[in-house]
């Protein structure tokens, strides 16, 4: 349980909502999967400023599972656009000295994704300098679901005890089981909700949403954000020391 703490706290996880890619490509005329590229070109300097910010873990949201609903040419682009991500990227990520894992249920992923996914994680799975979570066909409540689903299995094939189970015991069937909890979660797009990301894992994640569409949002926003994180108070239940 961490403890509560006064301003200065370092912000070790931020996980990030990218959203805003659709309404970007709009104001430009252009169709929604130029907005998704441009996204993706954001990513890799954010992450490039993580080590100077303090930031070790960057998780970031770049479809749910409920992103399935849109149109089959936005579901079909953005699966290209991650398997074109992956092979242009991995080179300078693990230059870069990133560890990449991804997070979300592979099975309704497309082999070939899977396959690129998984390469990428073995490839930049010795870095350490920044960790990469990026989350595909990610949902909270799904991730729990699956969980409980595999905690059950445990139970009836007794390598599990049922009255042992608590919040530990969950966390560790999570995808994220690697990962401490977000310190601060950022939505892009002006958009106040959390849609479905780290449902579990948020409890006590501060949170911040900016306006910019994320196409726009720069290495400066993110450097502005991490400073005033750094002042907010954060009490997790309990006081702080006076
Ligand atoms: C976020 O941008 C990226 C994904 C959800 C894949 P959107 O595509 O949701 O962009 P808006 O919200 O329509 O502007
Ligand atoms: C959340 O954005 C998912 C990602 C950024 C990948 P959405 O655009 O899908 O969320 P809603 O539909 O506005 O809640
Ligand atoms: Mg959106």
């Amino acid at each position: 349980m961490p403890e509560a703490q006064g301003p200065l706290g370092k912000a070790e996880h931020v996980a990030i909502i990218m959203d805003g890619n659709g309404r970007w490509a709009k104001a430009r005329a252009k169709p929604r999967l130029y907005g998704h590229q441009a996204g993706a070109k954001r990513v890799r300097e954010i992450v490039e400023a993580c080590p100077q910010l303090g930031v070790r873990y960057l998780t970031v949201f770049a479809f749910s599972t409920e992103n399935w609903r849109r149109t089959q040419t936005e579901v079909a682009g953005l699966m290209k656009l991650f398997k074109k991500y992956i092979l242009s990227e991995a080179k300078k990520l693990v230059e870069a000295g990133v560890c990449v894992r991804f997070i979300g249920d592979r099975l309704r992923l497309e082999p070939r994704l899977v396959q690129l996914m998984d390469e990428l994680e073995e490839m930049t799975s010795e870095n350490s300098l920044v960790n990469l979570t990026i989350a595909i066909n990610y949902g909270g409540r799904d991730e729990v679901a699956r969980a409980s689903r595999r905690m059950a299995k445990d139970v009836a094939r007794g390598t599990l005890n049922p009255d042992s189970v608590n919040e530990q015991t969950l966390a560790r069937y999570l995808d994220t089981y690697v990962l401490p909890d977000p310190d601060l979660v950022i939505r892009t797009s002006g958009e106040a909700r959390i849609s479905n990301f780290l449902l579990w894992q948020s409890a006590y994640s501060e949170y911040e949403f900016v306006k910019t569409l994320w196409p726009d949002f720069t290495v400066t926003d993110f450097e502005e954000i991490i400073a005033t994180f750094g002042a907010r108070e954060r009490r997790f239940g309990g006081l702080l020391a006076s």
